[in-house]
């Protein structure tokens, strides 16, 4: 079994892990995803002896959008099905790491082990944090037993549902739930396994193969609420000749908002956009109430919210389901 499942697969998206600094003493003025997910691997000390690497993108995550996330898709869809393959990383810049690893987790949640990872600093600068999260990564998807899809940042496991980056300078930049210490856990795999679990979440059921056939995405729009928000915009936009057909609102505390986006919001539902309510607050889930008008929405973020609602329009069912802790 150790012998036939020997690869690790590194699928190389870009992003600051990948970025390089023209003047390595002006780390901040770098250009994201100039190297290769090869460039990363090699002379990386690691206990994986099989690493097979793949280009998907070279791009900073700042443009990630669907193109690049049905290739990313297809590749991973491939290299899971392989017998020898026992886990799968994928490097990515951090900006919009969290969209990804919930799109992944909503395709590829009960297969191998998928492990995204990124880093703050580019490569060539001092110190740089790339190489260390990447040799954890490798050693989570090369262990035996799946994980599910989670992000290894800064020394820490994250599942993919509530990952989110937190801090746009420290190297500690994401947050979950339940965050598990990676040093610890490589160490002593069994012991993550009893501990890490994948929280409850909102899930919808669509396959990669659904989501090729997509020819028009449907447009899912993000709305905060705060002071002083009465609803205009979303008003507005419902009313003109192209509206979204769907709506996550980012709500304050419990997911609420004023009587005005209330009703704006509404009047979309009426017309045939689906919305969904979820909280602006970094941590806590926002609680069902009798009486909401919206669907709730727990367990992600509300750029998650955004991804998964997306996915749901173009799946067979709208309303998420609520997983429980499933063991791995
Ligand atoms: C990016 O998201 O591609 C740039 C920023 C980063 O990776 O930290």
């Amino acid at each position: 079994m150790g012998e036939k499942r020997s690869k690790v697969v590194v699928l190389g998206t870009g992003g600051t892990i990948a970025g390089w600094a023209p003047d390595p003493s002006k780390g901040r003025e770098y250009q994201a995803g100039e190297l290769s997910a090869s460039d990363l691997v090699q002379g990386l000390e690691t206990d994986q002896d099989h690493i097979v690497t793949e280009e998907v993108a070279r791009i900073d995550s700042k443009n990630m959008d669907w193109p690049v996330w049905l290739r990313l898709v297809a590749r991973l869809q491939h290299w899971l099905e392989q017998d020898d393959v026992q886990g799968v990383v994928v490097t990515h810049g951090t900006d919009t790491l969290e969209e990804t690893a919930i799109l992944l987790h909503t395709l590829f949640r009960d297969t191998k082990t998928v492990v995204i990872t990124g880093a703050m600093r580019a490569a060539n600068v001092a110190e740089p944090d790339g190489p260390r999260n990447l040799r954890h990564a490798l050693s989570l998807a090369g262990s035996p037993g799946s994980a599910g899809v989670v992000c290894v940042f800064a020394g820490e496991v994250h599942a993919a549902a509530g990952l989110t980056k937190i801090d746009c300078q420290a190297l500690h930049a994401f947050t979950s739930q339940d965050p598990v210490p990676v040093v610890w856990a490589v160490d002593n795999l069994g012991a993550l396994r009893k501990r890490f679990s994948q929280p409850s979440t909102a899930v919808v059921n669509v396959s990669a193969e659904a989501l090729a056939q997509v020819k028009t995405w449907p447009w899912v729009e993000l709305v905060h609420h705060h002071a002083g928000q009465d609803g205009r915009l979303v008003q507005t936009m419902v009313n003109s000749t192209t509206a979204p057909d769907g709506w996550v609102v980012a709500g304050t505390g419990n997911g609420t908002m004023s009587q005005g986006l209330e009703d704006a919001l509404a009047t979309a539902q009426a017309r045939g956009a689906h919305v969904w309510r979820t909280t602006r607050c970094a941590r806590g889930q926002v609680q069902a109430l009798s009486g909401d008008r919206f669907q709730t929405v727990i367990g992600l973020n509300p750029f998650q919210a955004r991804v998964v609602l997306t996915l749901a329009l173009v799946a067979p069912q709208i309303k998420p389901t609520v997983l429980g802790k499933p063991e791995i």
